[in-house]
């Protein structure tokens, strides 16, 4: 068996150790003489699984007591209609005569997937869309996502029924700065200062790649597991309790009807066995984040995907004092997670070099073309390390030829 280096941005690759673990565990999970696809999601032995992937979660993010983990199906994109039908039914029992264009759904938009999280928003309506900022004016071409805004452009409303923003834009390549004092940052300062606030936060592209900035002041932060933590088929959702409502007495009041198993207090009710969880998918992420506390946990893989990514766009730049690369993001917006940029020249030559030398996916996004090489947990430095050789040999072959 000879597997490759895949650089793909999710599904995307996972540590070979867990792989080899997790063939063990479809056999027999836990001495149990049972499969881990086979298994009873209620059993005493997934039951206590569950728990323990709820814990290493809460531990390495360091998740408070207002907080509650849950664990479903459907992905980034179930919980973008999620949110706001579970925000806006919280939003009916605190402020029940409020008439619909009265309750502002804020979305920050600063790539294509929260651009699609505010679409979704739009089209369930029960509430006003208020784009918060939208970031395509600000960039060098005034119409792509390459940058966070300045800090002076947005604008919050005074109580909205949800806040929204993307941490990380796994098609754009745009990140926020965990840092809030940086400009880049996603600006907290500038939140409405009453009450609990209806932050929320996709984090599925950037999920565990490091600590999760302010977690506590977030009324939901969601991940799909497919891209750091483990296959597809899981999402995980950290809720802040008083966002577990009962969404029956909202509907009552007028509030859109939430689908039964996408009602977050129906789901924590339930500690997540509702109905059947993704048990396969929680098994194999569970592996990886037993791997991670091993290894150190979160602020482990924080430096590390720091030191890859330094390393990468390091390799973009000296490509493009040659004229050969050109870096699609601007300075300090730049993802640690999806890397991005465009060859000048001969990118079907490049492509193909790499696979040559077995690293794959490393296309853009299909809608805004160019490379794309992700840098998730299980990416290894060793294996960035051999992309930045790849691409130094690539910048001097051609460079080389260019002045013959
Ligand atoms: C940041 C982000 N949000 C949402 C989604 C949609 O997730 P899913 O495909 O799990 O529905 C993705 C998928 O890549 C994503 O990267």
């Amino acid at each position: 068996m000879s597997r490759v280096i895949n650089f793909g941005a999710g599904p995307s690759a996972l540590p070979e150790s867990v792989l080899q673990e997790a063939a063990l565990g479809l056999l027999d999970f836990d001495g149990t003489g049972i499969g881990i696809a086979e298994i009873s999601h209620r059993s005493k032995q997934f039951t206590a699984f569950l728990n323990d992937v709820e814990s290493l979660i809460c531990t390495q993010l360091e998740v408070p007591p207002t907080h509650s983990i849950l664990f479903t199906q459907g992905g980034g994109t179930g919980q973008f209609s999620a949110i706001v039908l579970n925000l806006l039914a919280r939003h009916r029992l605190l402020h029940p005569d409020l008439a619909n264009e009265d309750r502002v759904l804020d979305y920050v938009i600063t790539g294509s997937w929260s651009k699609k999280a505010t679409e979704e928003a739009r089209r369930l309506g029960g509430g006003r869309v208020n784009v918060v900022v939208d970031a395509r004016p600000y960039s060098k071409d005034a119409k792509s996502f390459d940058n966070i805004p300045p800090h002076n452009t947005y604008t919050f409303s005074p109580d909205p029924a949800l806040i929204y923003y993307c941490e990380n834009e796994t098609v754009d390549g745009v990140q926020f700065s965990s840092d809030v004092s940086s400009p880049n940052s996603f600006p907290f300062h500038l939140l409405p200062q009453e009450g609990l606030l209806p932050l929320v936060a996709d984090y599925s592209s950037s999920f565990m790649s490091r600590p999760i900035t302010r977690l506590a002041d977030h009324a939901v932060i969601y991940a799909g597991a497919q891209k750091n933590i483990g296959p597809a088929g899981l999402t995980i959702i950290i809720v802040r309790n008083d966002c577990l409502v009962d969404v029956d007495a909202a509907a009552k009041l007028g509030a859109i009807p939430v689908p039964i198993s996408m009602s977050y207090k129906t789901l924590a009710d339930g500690n997540s066995v509702y109905n059947t969880p993704p048990v396969l998918p929680i098994y194999i992420s569970g592996l990886v984040l037993r791997r991670m506390k091993e290894l150190g946990g979160v602020q482990y893989f924080e430096q590390l995907n720091k030191r890859k990514a330094d390393k990468l766009y390091a390799a973009i730049q000296a490509g493009e004092d040659k004229g050969l690369f050109k870096a699609k993001v601007q300075e300090g917006s730049r993802s640690l997670m999806n890397v991005v940029f465009d060859v000048i020249g001969d990118e079907a030559k490049f492509v193909a070099g790499a696979e040559e030398k077995g690293m794959k996916a490393i296309k853009g996004h299909r809608s805004v073309g160019g490379i794309r090489i992700s840098l998730y947990n299980a990416v290894t430095e060793e294996q960035t390390d051999a992309i930045v050789e790849y691409m130094k040999q690539f910048v001097s072959d051609t460079d080389t030829q260019g002045q013959a």
